[in-house]
């Protein structure tokens, strides 16, 4: 297994570490545009392999892809990250451009290699590797849903005390403060729904905080967070590389799945060695549907931004 991750910012730092951590590749390879960053990175996060017993190689280029050559899996973290007020949207004219070269440049040296799209905004970011690149549409995987069930869990944690462990939640549709949709409904520990343990009021709290999880962060921070977002990317490309088939909801292109075509958005789906394999149906009932519906509406008006900005 050979895997790439692009921009060795925070983000990319991170998640390859948690790569690195987890032994999911023979060799890593760390990226970026930066001269001598993604070498910096690679070479410290090397020195831990002794320290934490794995034995990746971990190689950092600065921005030659013929190293990245024949990878399976690489996930895209290029771009600029936002800054405390910004929303996610705000980062597409910059990062559009940047996302667009990268595929370009993947798939020039790995052409079978599967894409993990976390750069914002990530469902148009998504669309548009989808639209630029051509692959079939399993092999693109936006990485948003992962980030926000895993914050999900962690305010739903804070009023039960249980483990996060023994918790199910899923944050489906857009990966914006305002296009989440935490499935409170569905949220269960040890398979017990939290709506009987927890107030109506409760439960909208946590599902308000979970939608501003980065914004809270960001604020804190004064930059976009990455521990559990290149966490979130690791898990992801973990479930591709061992083909766990696990369950996540990500960002892919749907085509009538959930009332929707034309849109990369975020689903259950099934993950495994051909990326994305299968959509899970979880029956959304009314106003969670509608809340996906608007959801779509609003990543909808993005592509179409982007769409002008390509033509531009
Ligand atoms: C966040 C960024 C990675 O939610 O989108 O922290």
């Amino acid at each position: 297994m050979k895997i790439t991750v692009v921009g060795a910012g925070a983000v990319g730092a991170t998640c390859a570490d948690n790569i690195a951590r987890r032994a999911l590749a023979e060799e890593l390879v760390l990226l970026d545009i930066r001269e001598g960053f993604a070498e910096g990175k690679a070479l410290d996060i090397t020195q831990t392999s002794s320290l934490l017993g794995f034995d990746t190689r971990v190689i950092g280029v600065t921005n030659d892809y013929s190293k990245t050559a024949n990878s399976d899996v690489a996930v895209i973290t290029s771009g600029i990250p936002r800054k405390p007020g910004m929303t996610r949207e705000e980062l597409i004219g910059t990062n559009a451009r940047i996302v667009e070269d990268v595929c370009k440049n993947l798939l020039a040296h790995s052409p079978n290699v599967i894409i993990v799209v976390i750069s914002n905004p990530m469902d148009t970011m998504t669309y548009l590797a989808m639209k630029s690149t051509g692959l079939p549409k399993n092999r693109i995987i936006g990485m948003g849903g992962i980030l926000d069930s895993a914050r999900f869990k962690t305010y739903i944690q804070k009023e039960l005390g249980c483990s996060q462990n023994d918790l199910h939640a899923v944050v489906i549709g857009g990966h914006g403060d305002t296009t989440m949709i935490p499935l409170t409904r569905l949220a269960t520990v040890n398979g017990t729904p939290i709506s009987n343990m927890l107030s109506a009021e409760t439960l909208k709290q946590i599902s308000a905080d979970t939608m501003v999880g980065g914004a809270t962060l960001t604020k804190l921070l004064g930059t976009s967070a990455w521990y559990a977002p290149g966490a979130a990317g690791a898990a992801l490309v973990e479930s591709i590389v061992r083909n766990q088939k696990k369950v996540f909801p990500c960002c892919v292109m749907l085509e009538g799945e959930y009332g929707q075509n034309d849109i990369c958005l975020g689903v259950p789906v099934v993950i495994g060695s051909n990326g994305w394999e299968k959509i899970i149906d979880y029956k959304l009932n009314a106003d969670e549907q509608e809340a996906f519906n608007k959801s779509a509406d609003a990543v909808r008006a993005m592509n179409k931004v982007l769409d002008e900005l390509v033509q531009a």
